[in-house]
């Protein structure tokens, strides 16, 4: 079925009918298609096929803004497309595939579009406070969830809705399913990004505290240590840290166990997923598992 989604997407991407953006669109690394997974298995149906790649384009396209946002030099293990086409390209491309995507949706019952639609206006949102967030030191940990449920977790939720939309299960039990699913998904990623090898995960690590992403390790962190520390960990946020510096931080989340309270935080969300659908559905275990036990 993941084939059939590989396939829609370059049918996509061909009816555009411009060579450059071929071009680009081949150095785009395939990511984990989680996303697709996710509808798939939800609904079992043709229109998945096609709702699975307007989601994937419409978070392809996310990532091509985050990355300039970010200034990330990799994605997906390759280099990212603002490394090699520079910033300009990386919006305007990322504008093609989001409105791409858009003109497929609409043809799609109005209220899958605009589920669809409005989880992109929350992810750019999210992005949005996530790049104002970066301006003071953030340790209220209400404000982050609010941010990664915009900028991460509505995409997931309206994916794992709208698929219940198509084979008519109950959406309002899904949505709480995907919310809880993205919440969770984020929370990994922010945790990969200090624990996680470099290669594995396809793009950098200890990328965010130099960006000004104080994420939920680090508000554990931060709350745990003792005045002069905290004092310290601020003085390294927005800065390009050295390996010494790094193992500080990497040490001090060890010690303060922050780390894995940001995994049990994971964990409970994910466990809140399942309880909002059928809980014996192994499928959607495995999804909200393979989610938060990973490497990359
Ligand atoms: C990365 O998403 C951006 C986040 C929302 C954390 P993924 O980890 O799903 O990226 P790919 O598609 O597998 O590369
Ligand atoms: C990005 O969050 C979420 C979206 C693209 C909307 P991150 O900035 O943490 O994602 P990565 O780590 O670059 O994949
Ligand atoms: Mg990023
Ligand atoms: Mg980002
Ligand atoms: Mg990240």
């Amino acid at each position: 079925m993941l084939d059939l989604v590989e396939n829609r997407i370059e049918k996509y991407i061909d009816e555009l009918q411009d060579s450059y953006i071929k071009e680009l669109f081949k150095r785009l690394p395939v990511g984990k298609r989680l996303r697709a997974k996710l509808i798939l298995k939800i609904a079992k149906k043709d229109e998945a096929i096609d709702l699975a790649a307007i989601i994937e384009m419409i978070h392809a396209a996310s990532l091509l803004h985050d990355d300039v946002i970010d200034d990330a030099m990799t994605r997906r293990g390759a280099p990212s497309i603002n490394a090699l086409y520079g910033n300009k390209t990386s919006i305007m491309f990322g504008d093609i595939l989001y409105s791409k995507a858009f003109f497929e949706l609409a043809k799609f019952e109005s209220e899958i579009a605009k589920i669809v639609s409005n989880a992109v206006t929350q992810l750019s949102i999210g992005e949005l406070l996530d790049v104002n967030l970066t301006k003071n030191f953030n340790t209220d940990i209400d404000i982050y969830l609010d941010m990664i449920y915009k900028k991460t977790a509505s995409l997931i939720e309206a994916s794992a809705e709208c698929a219940a939309i198509l084979s008519d299960k109950d959406k309002d039990a899904y949505a709480i399913y995907g919310k809880n699913l993205g919440l969770a998904f984020q929370i990994v990623d922010d945790i990969l990004d200090i624990v996680a090898d470099e290669k594995k995960l396809g793009k950098p690590t200890m990328n965010d505290f130099k960006e000004g992403k104080v994420t939920l390790p680090y508000i554990y962190l931060y709350n745990a240590l003792e005045e002069k520390d905290k004092e310290k960990l601020k003085s390294l946020f927005k800065k390009e840290v050295n390996a010494q510096e790094k193992e500080w931080i990497k040490n001090k989340m060890i010690q303060t166990n922050s780390i894995q309270k940001a995994i049990n935080y994971a964990q409970k969300l994910g466990n809140e997923a399942i309880n909002a659908i059928d809980s014996k559905d192994e499928e959607l275990i495995e999804i909200m598992k393979n989610l938060i036990y990973r490497e990359y």
